[in-house]
């Protein structure tokens, strides 16, 4: 497949013409006969200007017909690139049945105004212009977009929206990465009926494990191939886009060297077997190809964490695991890697960008997840045992002040915890130190389990959010209030 011939065209702003020769024959067969292919917009003379628009769209996810919701027609939406210092303007149209909005998951911008502020409802057949710069100091990594009006959260991503949000900077630049052949991947599950519509959730599956499919598209199809030349490096660039399932990857053979978390890069690459990646999650490998040439799979392993105590507390019916549970019991393909030509061996990175150490904390928060049955709304999703409530200011933190935020699940699955605006870091788990440092913007948190994060908000005064990334646990109010102050 060529994928980065699709790529380059998309992400090109001269258009096809030039960059016809550069087109095989194959590819230029696929692009006639595709309507819609991953196509990128990228920031030139400092701006990122775009038209993006939802609208329910029908398309082709693999070989079957699915009504989705879409950005641009495309699910997943158009993949956006800027640069530090770059200035984005997203010309947003509403043309879904219900409001919703845009958030800049994982960027360190204003949480008001025309920024990341998820307070905004664009009502249908509306449209709004985002604007933004990306500060001079932002790190590279891999972000992303999607709806957040609270309610809707859970339907709309699960319903297709969401693209990735990519900002370029000295991570891409590092000579051994440069070298390594980067492809993204957005993880994104299903749940059709045999007309490809998607199949409305029971208020069960709402309240426990959230909406899940079987089906598990790889950007905008399934089991795609990537190929890797003999000797060579990959950058896989994955983000988890699901509303509720969480993936545990591993690719036969390989191992990953992680370089990059949520937030940006590691200080060196980590090496490991298998990675767990929770809704809203992205990681960011090196995978060498240093193997016998050969196809290799890229697996989901079964991942059954905190869903037996789950069941047995909800007394979920075998029927509603069956109709959107992920308690599959073996793993499952999400995409090849194919051996293809050879190059002189590249070796990883020895170092990456460095990750300070934050200093002791001047203070220290306990965020407490829970739920319980709330009268004339079922099941409740609680932190500290509050719902989510608009008017209500429930942390309040000064800029530039290091805090130590306490995340404690006493509930019965997983909740990952994720906040807007600042990254944080992970510092332990139930008292355990973590193996390496790491900039994220959600952790999971399982059942029982203290995990122990450190955050230093600057920069950007108002109000935004933190939530459990869980989206029907968040639509049903799971979801605080955070107030930046100078
Ligand atoms: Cu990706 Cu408030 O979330
Ligand atoms: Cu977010
Ligand atoms: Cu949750």
């Amino acid at each position: 497949m060529k994928r980065r011939q699709f790529f380059w065209l998309g992400a090109s702003t001269t258009g096809a013409i030039v960059l016809a020769p550069v087109l095989t024959g194959q590819a230029r067969q696929l692009l006639t006969s595709r309507k819609s292919f991953p196509q990128v917009h990228a920031s030139t003379d400092g701006l990122l200007a775009v038209d993006l628009e939802a609208s329910n769209t029908q398309l082709n996810l693999g070989d079957k017909k699915a009504y989705l919701m879409s950005y641009n027609g495309q699910v997943p939406g158009p993949r956006l690139e800027a640069k530090p210092g770059d200035t984005v303007r997203i010309n947003f149209t509403n043309n879904l049945p219900k409001p919703t909005n845009l958030h800049y998951h994982g960027l360190h911008i204003p949480p008001t105004g025309k920024a990341d502020n998820v307070f905004l409802k664009i009502p249908r057949g509306e449209s709004f212009t985002y604007e933004f710069a990306i500060p001079k100091n932002h790190p590279a990594g891999t972000f992303w977009y999607h709806p957040h009006v609270h309610g809707l959260v859970a339907e709309q991503v699960f319903g297709g929206l969401s693209g990735l949000f990519v900002v370029r900077g000295d991570l891409d630049e590092i000579p051994e990465i440069k070298a390594a052949k980067e492809e993204f991947l957005v993880l994104k599950d299903f749940d059709l009926d045999s007309n490809g519509r998607i199949k409305p959730p029971s208020q069960e599956i709402k309240m426990t494990t959230g909406r899940t499919g079987k089906s598990i598209a790889v950007n905008e199809g399934f089991n795609p191939t990537l190929s890797i030349p003999k000797g060579g490096l990959l950058r896989l660039r994955i983000l988890n886009a699901s509303a509720s399932r969480t993936y545990r990857l591993a690719i036969e053979e390989h191992p990953f060297y992680i370089i990059a978390t949520d937030g940006g890069s590691l200080s060196e690459p980590v090496e490991v077997k298998e990675i767990r990646l929770t809704p809203g999650e992205r990681v960011e490998v090196l995978v060498r190809g240093n193997k016998e040439p050969d196809r290799y799979r890229l697996l989901n392993l079964p991942d059954e964490r905190g869903e037996m105590d789950m069941m047995e507390h909800h007394k979920m019916t075998n029927r509603d695991m069956m109709h959107g549970g992920t308690k599959e019991k073996h793993p499952t393909t999400l995409a090849t890697i194919a051996y293809s030509g050879s190059v002189s061996t590249l070796p990883l990175p020895k170092q990456l960008i460095p990750i300070e150490t934050l200093p002791e904390p001047q203070r220290v928060r306990r965020f407490e997840f829970n739920h319980s049955m709330v009268k004339g709304l079922g099941m409740a999703f609680l932190i500290n045992g509050k719902m989510f409530a608009r008017d209500r200011i429930d942390t309040q933190v000064r800029l530039n002040t290091v805090e130590d935020w306490e995340l404690v699940n006493n509930a019965h699955q997983d909740h990952p915890f994720h906040v807007h605006v600042n990254r944080f870091q992970v510092i332990s788990r139930n008292g355990k130190q973590v193996p390496y440092l790491a900039w994220k913007d959600v952790v999971s948190v399982a059942p029982g389990e203290t995990v122990r994060c450190r955050i230093r908000c600057d920069e950007y005064v108002g109000k935004t959010v933190y939530h459990c990334h869980v989206l029907d646990h968040e639509d049903l109010g799971m979801m605080g209030i955070l107030d930046l102050i100078a």
